[in-house]
């Protein structure tokens, strides 16, 4: 890992977790064993990349990076939502996430489907409270992460994934469920990073750029990463998206054309973010550290 990757990232960690478990914790839950499941999946684990790059993104639009903290646990919170719905029986079935058992398999399929529920709305209350930020700006950060992780994103790229599921779709459909289902979150944490600083629209489009790129090459990574690894060193099951029947770019390319597109994208990306100078040291490395990852 280069070196400013692992100086910031040593910097952020413990910073992002602390703030994770200080809105949880004063989330004003009802319910003892809700709060429990929200918790478990959220704290102590995850690479936590989208919150990372809400805060680099607000440095290299040259606001203050800690402003934009709300949003980068906002993010995080509907990223996790995520992950214990395509968890569930009903869509990935699979009960190992970030090394541990799944929700599902911790607390029971319906606490789990509620913990997933009470993380979506706690997103947004602490982006619209916690932040310290104009309204207007706050507002358009919600707006974009909202619109991300719904049917015109997130949602809707599950929902193709889905679909998929046993057909030999053509990789142009391909890029629009990873566009959607690991795209448009990866790219809203990046922008709402930018709206934290100010950033004008010419640096909204870097972001755009930058995060559609890593958008596509960290899907098409964890494709490859789910049949050339193991489920310790992921802390998620191996072959899960063959025992899904899933199209991926590895079982629509292979693994080598897989890799091409990955390193072709992350290129892409180190290329967008080039306009900024040293300002894009952090976005340029981490970005090759992602396409470079492990688990
Ligand atoms: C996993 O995301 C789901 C995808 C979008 C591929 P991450 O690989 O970022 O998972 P965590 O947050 O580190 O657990
Ligand atoms: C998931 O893609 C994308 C989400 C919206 C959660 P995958 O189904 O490939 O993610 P993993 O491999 O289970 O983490
Ligand atoms: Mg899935
Ligand atoms: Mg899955
Ligand atoms: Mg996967």
């Amino acid at each position: 890992m280069s070196d400013i990757v692992k100086e910031r990232q040593d910097e952020w960690l413990p910073e992002i977790e602390a703030a994770l478990d200080r809105y949880t914790a004063n989330c004003g839950s009802m319910h003892g064993l809700l709060l429990e499941a929200m918790r478990y999946s959220l704290l102590d684990a995850g690479k936590r990349i989208r919150p990372v790059l809400a805060l680099e993104f607000c440095r290299a639009a040259g606001g203050n990076p800690e402003d934009a903290m709300p949003f980068a646990c906002g993010v995080e919170m509907i990223h996790t939502y995520s992950l214990i719905h395509d968890d569930l029986p009903c869509m990935d079935n699979d009960d190992m996430r970030r090394g541990k058992p799944s929700c599902h398999v911790k607390f029971g399929e319906a606490n789990a489907l509620l913990a997933g529920d009470a993380l979506q709305p706690l997103a947004f209350e602490t982006m619209l409270s916690g932040s310290n930020l104009r309204p207007d700006l706050t507002v358009r950060a919600a707006c974009t992460l909202a619109h991300a992780c719904g049917a015109a994103g997130m949602v809707g790229g599950q929902m193709i994934d889905l679909e998929n599921e046993g057909k030999n779709v053509g990789i142009d459909r391909l890029r629009v469920m990873d566009s959607g289902k690991t795209g448009a979150i990866i790219k809203a944490a990046c922008v709402m990073g930018v709206i934290a600083a100010d950033g004008d629209d010419r640096m909204i489009d870097i972001a755009a750029r930058y995060a559609e790129n890593i958008g596509i090459a960290f899907q098409i990574t964890d494709d490859i990463l789910d049949v050339t690894s193991t489920a310790e060193v992921l802390g998620k099951p191996v072959e899960s998206d063959i025992g899904n029947a899933k199209s991926t770019y590895v079982s629509l390319l292979g693994l080598e054309k897989a890799r091409e597109e990955a390193a072709r994208h992350t290129a892409l990306a180190v290329e967008a973010v080039a306009p900024l100078g040293e300002k894009a040291e952090f976005l340029a490395r981490f970005a090759e550290m992602l396409a470079r990852r492990i688990k």
